[in-house]
Parts: structure tokens; C-alpha cells; sequence
């Protein structure tokens, strides 16, 4: 069995309480969501630099350029969505065992092809999508600006690099038929 989150406030909340406005119950509630934002997110930049080393073929250099451009932009989320939930008083999960259990998203196994990795890119910002979305939901309930705000900015760029990913899979689609 998985040892189960650390729910508990940190220890600088036990030192210093919070009082930004929001209930201790709603804090904690939104800082759950938002680690399930941030297993996504880790697991999509690992799957993306996984592709960027890995990916082979004709679409070799635009490819391992895309990958790396949007693995590098995801690292960055990771740390502004951590540093988040330290902000609500909360630990961050920061082990793959704890991204593995919170993720909804599914690494690759074996060599896929390049066109499997832009559709497995294409799922994967898709699931982050989804999981952002009940997540803002909750942060919304609460009144919490700057988490809503966080989120709506990730929903931008994983909506926005689903939309280009897929665009290539039509170029590949034309040229099939
Ligand atoms: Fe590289």
C-alpha cells in the first residue's frame, strides 16, 4: 500500500499561522488539487525529455527543438505550482513514488515512433488540461486569486501546445492520403 500524502500543515505554518483570507480546510483542499497539477506536469516533462533524446526519424531536428522548448517552459511550472502549495501552507510532493501516485498521466513504454510521440504529447497536455480545470474549479470556489490565475496561464499553454502538436499530425495525415 502507498504511504498516503502529507496533509498536514508545514512546519512554518506550525511556527507562524496563515490568515491570507482563506480557511485552513479550503487552503488545504486547494493545495491537493494542485498536487495533482504538479504530478502531471512533472510526469509531462519527463515523458517530453524522454522524446527529446529519443526521437528519431525525418522530423528529427524540429522535433528535438519543440521538445525541448516545451520540457524547459514545463520545468519552470513545476517549480511555480510547488512553490505554490509551500505558499498555502502545505508540503510539496517532490519523489517519483508520490508523482506516481498522484498522476493521471501515462509514460511511454518501449521506442514509440515520432508520430506516437506527438500524439502521446498531444494526450498528455490534454490530461494536464483536464486536471487544471478541476483544480481551478476549487481554487475558484475559494476566492484564491493567484492559484486561479496560475492555473489559468498553465490552461493557455497546455491547450495552446495540444493545438500545435495535433497541427502536425494533419500535415502527416495530408501527406498519407
Ligand atoms: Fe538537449
Amino acid at each position: 500500500m502507498t504511504k498516503p500524502m502529507n496533509n498536514e500543515v508545514g512546519s512554518e505554518v506550525k511556527a507562524m499561522p496563515i490568515n491570507n483570507g482563506i480557511a485552513e480546510n479550503e487552503r488545504r483542499e486547494i493545495a491537493e488539487s494542485l498536487e495533482r497539477m504538479l504530478a502531471d506536469t512533472f510526469t509531462l516533462y519527463l515523458k517530453t525529455l524522454n522524446f527529446h533524446w529519443n526521437v528519431t526519424g525525418p522530423m528529427f531536428q524540429p522535433l528535438h527543438a519543440m521538445f525541448e522548448h516545451q520540457y524547459t517552459e514545463l520545468a519552470g511550472a513545476v517549480d511555480q505550482i510547488a512553490e505554490r502549495i509551500r505558499a498555502l501552507g502545505f508540503p510539496s510532493p517532490g519523489t517519483y513514488q508520490e508523482f506516481a501516485q498522484l498522476t493521471s498521466i501515462r509514460l511511454d513504454d518501449g521506442a514509440p515512433t515520432a508520430e506516437e510521440m506527438i500524439r502521446s504529447i498531444v494526450e498528455g497536455h490534454e490530461t494536464v488540461t483536464r486536471t487544471a480545470r478541476s483544480a481551478f474549479k476549487v481554487a475558484d470556489k475559494s476566492k484564491d486569486e493567484a492559484s486561479v490565475d496560475l492555473l489559468t496561464e498553465r490552461l493557455q499553454i497546455h491547450e495552446k501546445t495540444a493545438w500545435m502538436m495535433r497541427s502536425l499530425l494533419a500535415r502527416s495525415a495530408a501527406a498519407s492520403a
